[in-house]
């Protein structure tokens, strides 16, 4: 490198200065590679909002990270002006309101959205995106907010397309989004670089990719307001399972839109565990019986991976859901009806939904039941065995994953709030699934979240039903309200003994 021709002493000095400048080239870019490594990957541990009045792992719930900033975090800037750039593409007014979430007054960022600085602010949704029910007693009274209660309002699947939508525009390039960010936010000049140069390419095409990854959902009926195909987004992204391969083997596209829903009162759940009388079944078809896995894949499926997985915090949140109370019955209980009730619910009902039930928790095989297959069917035998390897080695490892083939009986506790009723939420009240299926309604809207006075479910018709709500239509594929019916179900009771039924199960 050093020309041989130099004398000596020229050649010493020569080499002196290229030491030093390697050395300072090394100085750099470990500055450099510092300056990188701070402003995109340091994790700083999550602050989050003190709320007089709330415990603070409620607050973990509603804004605390479950693992998803990683790699599905989007720059919290530019979450924050999509809605105003790209207003245009909201599916109704209102910003991020329009897909659900509640927001309280004065809070930065609504509930079930979580911000974590990993280098730069990123948000992602935590569980309370699709655990936190809302209720209203009349159309002018205020939104109650119940947390672990099923996202009746939540609209996951316009959310995934608003943001891959907002990414296929050729507007979302750092000339529109910058001087929108700037608005809201003081940049220094090296973030506004970055943000144009890199977060903004870089959010744009993950967004695309997202889109793509939810391409599988453009032939399949639509999730509608609080629902979601729970497991075909987790079997096409995390276990790898290519969803034209699977259609093909199949011989049918895969259906899985199920109903939200509720995690309060989880330790009653357990308490029919391994040990206990029988192995209770989560989820609608009872895909897993431990309540630990079902957490840790909650948040897998929502964007954490092994190695962001926040194993504690998600501990204390199991913790605290497992003793966590349904809301009451907001209107009165005509208590003598109920007490009538009892006992017909006890003959009828109990086996399978009381807490004590020999067959609560268990899987009821298909044909016994009758409901819609199709959320049977989304869950396969492959997408099982390939979860239950997919954290080998992890000291929390799956191994509960199961493929059964029907419906769990459900505890009813907090009922009420649990509507519109089924795995797949087809019927609106519980009048309705007292009849049987030909006299249930066969379609209305869900999503408005005026409670029927003195009833049991949602206003579904009439003008401000269709105006806040989504048409369920029972007629698609995925939406049929037949099944639990006949003697064993209460289809065939007397009038009189269906409204005492009724009257009780507001109580539970
Ligand atoms: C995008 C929506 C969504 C998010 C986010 C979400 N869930 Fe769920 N969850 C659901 C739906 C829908 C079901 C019922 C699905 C089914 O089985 O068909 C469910 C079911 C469950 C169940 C089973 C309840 C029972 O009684 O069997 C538990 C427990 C649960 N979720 C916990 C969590 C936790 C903990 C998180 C966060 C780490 C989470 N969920 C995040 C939508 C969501
Ligand atoms: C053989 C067991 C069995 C019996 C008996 C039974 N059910 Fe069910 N029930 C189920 C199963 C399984 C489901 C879930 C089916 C589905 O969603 O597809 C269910 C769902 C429900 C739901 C909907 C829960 C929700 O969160 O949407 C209600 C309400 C209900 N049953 C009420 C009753 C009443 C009232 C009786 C007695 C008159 C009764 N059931 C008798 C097994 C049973």
């Amino acid at each position: 490198m050093i020309p041989r021709s130099l004398p000596p002493a020229d050649r010493r000095r020569l080499g002196r200065w290229l030491w030093r400048g390697l050395a300072a080239l090394v100085v750099l870019a470990a500055v450099l590679g510092l300056g990188v490594y701070v402003m995109l990957f340091r994790e700083v541990p999550q602050r989050l909002p003190v709320e007089p009045g709330v415990e603070p792992i409620a607050t973990y719930f509603k804004y605390g990270s479950i693992g998803a900033e990683n790699t599905d975090g989007i720059p919290y800037p530019i979450w924050v002006v999509l809605p105003h750039v790209f207003a245009d593409k909201l599916p109704r007014p209102g910003g991020y309101l329009a897909f659900g979430m509640p927001w309280e007054a004065g809070d930065e960022l609504p509930i079930g959205i979580s911000k974590k600085t990993i280098g730069f602010p990123r948000v992602a949704i935590n569980c309370a995106f699709c655990h936190v029910a809302s209720y209203r007693t009349e159309p002018d009274g205020p939104r109650q907010v119940v947390l672990g209660g099923p996202g009746n309002r939540a609209r996951p699947l316009e959310y995934v397309r608003f943001l891959s939508e907002c990414a296929e525009d050729p507007r979302f390039n750092a000339d529109t989004l910058l001087p929108a960010i700037q608005y809201y936010f003081d940049l220094s000049p090296v973030e506004k670089q970055l943000y144009r140069h890199v977060l903004i390419p870089l959010t744009r095409d993950g967004l695309l990719e997202q889109g793509e990854r939810y391409a599988w959902t453009e032939s399949r009926p639509d999730w509608l307001v609080g629902r979601i195909d729970p497991f075909n987004p987790v079997k096409y992204r995390q276990l790898g399972i290519d969803w034209r391969e699977e259609r093909e083997e199949l011989g049918f596209e895969t259906i899985g839109n199920s109903d939200m829903q509720p995690l309060w009162n989880l330790a009653m759940h357990r308490a029919a565990e391994p040990g206990g009388p029988l192995p209770y079944s989560y989820h609608w078809d009872g895909l897993n019986t431990d309540l630990k896995e079902v957490v840790y894949s909650g948040a897998i499926g929502d964007g954490a991976t092994t190695e962001s997985l926040p194993v504690q915090e998600l501990d204390a949140m199991q913790a605290w859901l497992e003793q966590l109370p349904p809301p009451p019955y907001p209107f009165p209980v005509d208590r003598e009806l109920a007490d009538l009730g009892k006992p017909i619910y006890d003959r009828l009902c109990a086996d399978c939904h009381a807490f004590d039930g020999t067959r609560t928790g268990t899987v009821i095989p298909r044909d016994e039941i009758g409901t819609d297959p199709h959320r049977i069917d989304m869950w396969t035998e492959e997408a099982m065995t390939i979860y239950n390897s997919f954290a080998r080695g992890e000291p929390w490892a799956f191994r509960a994953f199961v493929k059964q083939d029907g419906y769990a009986s459900v505890p009813l506790d907090g009922l009420w709030l649990r509507a519109p009723y089924l795995h797949n939420g087809s019927v609106p009240t519980l009048e309705d699934l007292m009849k049987p299926s030909g006299e249930r309604p066969k379609v209305f809207y869900r999503g408005y979240d005026v409670y029927i006075d003195g009833g049991t479910g949602f206003i579904f018709e009439g003008p401000e039903a269709e105006a806040e709500g989504d048409r369920y239509d029972t007629a698609v594929p995925g939406n049929s309200n037949v099944g639990h019916e006949g003697p064993d179900y209460g289809t065939d009771l007397p009038e009189s003994e269906k409204r005492a039924v009724i009257e009780y199960m507001k109580t539970l």
